[in-house]
């Protein structure tokens, strides 16, 4: 049985491995949360197929280019959101960045995991960028999100070593592997425990 505060909404451009390990966590009943939607702006994104096997009620593709402007594309969004009856909105691999009237409606309500330690690496190739700068430790990091790309506050980080041999594939399988076990932790905490604000400094208590 879910309640409101476990109701949420999973944006995906991508393959969808992170929703898939969502998915997986609730079936072991390891992640009390509640899928009611998935929404993508791409139409072959594998995240709907994967949203469409797994029966979420609504799966959900709007294209931005038949929409005048960002504005209008995020308002359909959150709408669809809001209409799903989600509290949280849960960014994984969603490669929009979004306007500051989305997040606005949403306040640390939006979710995203990056595939950096962050601060370091911000923006869209963060397995690349440590690769090319030469770091030894990387990892993934689950963030709120607010107006400024990769910049909202810190919910939890995991690390991975980058070892001398490794290319930007062996990379990212390890970098999946641990964003699949701290994803849906993440979540689970999220939808049963606090969140309590000491500047940008977050602890999830209780
Ligand atoms: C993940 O690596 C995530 O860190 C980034 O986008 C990727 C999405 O992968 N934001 P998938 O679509 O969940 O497989």
């Amino acid at each position: 049985m879910s309640n409101n505060l476990s109701k949420i909404a999973v944006l995906a451009s991508g393959k969808g491995s992170n929703l898939d390990a969502i998915l997986t966590a609730i079936k072991k009943g390891v992640c009390p949360v509640d899928v009611r939607l998935v929404l993508s702006d791409l139409a072959d994104a594998g995240a709907l197929r994967i949203a469409r096997d797994a029966h979420i009620p609504h799966v959900l593709h709007l294209d931005p280019k038949t929409y005048e402007n960002r504005a209008c594309f995020d308002a359909a969004c959150a709408d669809a959101i809001e209409s799903a009856g989600c509290h949280w909105v849960v960014l994984a691999g969603y490669m929009r960045i979004l306007s500051n009237a989305f997040v606005a409606r949403f306040p640390q309500r939006i979710v995203n995991i990056h595939p950096s330690l962050l601060p370091a690496f911000v923006g869209g190739d963060g397995v690349g960028d440590a690769l090319r700068y030469g770091v030894k430790i990387t990892g993934c990091t689950v963030h709120l999100v607010n107006e400024v790309l990769d910049c909202g506050p810190i919910l939890a980080q995991k690390t991975v070593a980058i070892h001398d041999d490794d290319d930007r594939y062996s990379l990212l399988q390890r970098m999946h592997e641990a964003e699949h076990q701290l994803y849906p932790q993440i979540l689970a905490d999220l939808v049963q425990k606090t969140l309590v604000f000491n500047g940008r400094t977050v602890k999830i208590t209780g």
